[in-house]
């Protein structure tokens, strides 16, 4: 047990501290056409405002605008908590190198501590420097676990692939625990009441190393997005048998905002 989880794990880090390539399903390249490795697909480009709450974040992971000062992304995203004034946030624009974009600096971060002794429970926040006029996105309450979920990222679109220029989306079922962790599948590495599977058994379509630290979001019965997991870890990328593997945000919604007010 712990395989894949640790595995994935290790990727996350590689991709924090040394900032190689991270990454979401996208169109399916010449090149991962050719290699032999299982493409991520599936996903297509956002359309610019589609996800105004979703941000960039400079050391290669993704974010959400809990508040206009606050960012809410995954623990194995950042370096620990306190003072903190190297990360950019990029927001306002599907594509990174749009001259409308607008970056902003990190002043704090607050990474959950339970994430270490838990090994699960990856979420963050990021303080920023100035706020940003977006729209924020509230977490999911526990009802809102079901049905089908938007993903998305500037991460790879195939495993081992790069990082993207534009944002990709993709759409993926809710996978329950039991499915998730059986024998063939993740076989018990999953903490059900920290974690919510979403993806296709058959494979295809997933988020990939890059989109970690993302938001997973639905629209609740009002038709307003509302945010239920954060980009975790998974076994490859759009493996069959191994869903994605994300942070249930519905079980620390008070933990998520007793930590904002302490920023
Ligand atoms: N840990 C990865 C990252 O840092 C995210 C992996 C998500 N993997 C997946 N198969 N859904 O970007």
């Amino acid at each position: 047990m712990g395989l894949h989880r640790f595995a994935a794990r290790v990727l996350g880090s590689a991709m924090v501290f040394v900032a190689v390539a991270g990454t979401l399903a996208g169109a399916p390249t010449a090149a991962s056409a050719a290699d032999n490795t299982p493409d991520v697909v599936g996903g297509t480009r956002a359309a610019q405002g589609e996800f105004p709450w979703i941000v960039r974040l400079s050391m290669g992971c993704g974010g959400s605008l809990y508040t206009s000062t606050i960012i809410l992304t995954a623990a194995h995203c950042v370096p620990g908590s306190g003072t903190n004034t190297s990360i950019t946030v990029t927001a306002g624009a599907v594509d990174l190198q749009s001259s409308t974009r607008i970056t902003v600096r990190s002043t704090k971060v607050y990474e959950n501590p339970r994430y270490n002794s838990t090994g699960a429970e990856d979420w963050a926040l990021i303080k920023i420097a100035s706020p940003i006029n977006l729209p924020t996105i509230p977490p999911a309450s526990s009802a809102d676990n079901s049905g089908t979920f938007t993903i998305m990222g500037w991460g790879a679109t195939r495993e081992g692939g790069g990082q993207q220029r534009y944002l990709m989306k993709a759409t993926v079922p809710f996978v329950d625990d039991t499915t998730c962790n059986g024998s063939s599948s993740y076989n018990g590495e999953v903490v059900p009441y920290a974690e919510i599977c979403a993806g296709y058994m058959a494979g295809g379509v997933d988020t990939c190393q890059g989109d970690s630290g993302g938001p997973m979001v639905k629209k609740n019965s009002a038709g307003a997005w509302v945010q239920v997991g954060i980009v975790s870890w998974g076994y490859g990328c759009a493996r069959r048998n191994y869903p994605g593997v994300y942070t249930e945000v519905s079980a620390f919604t008070s933990a998520i905002a007793a930590a904002a007010a302490t920023l």
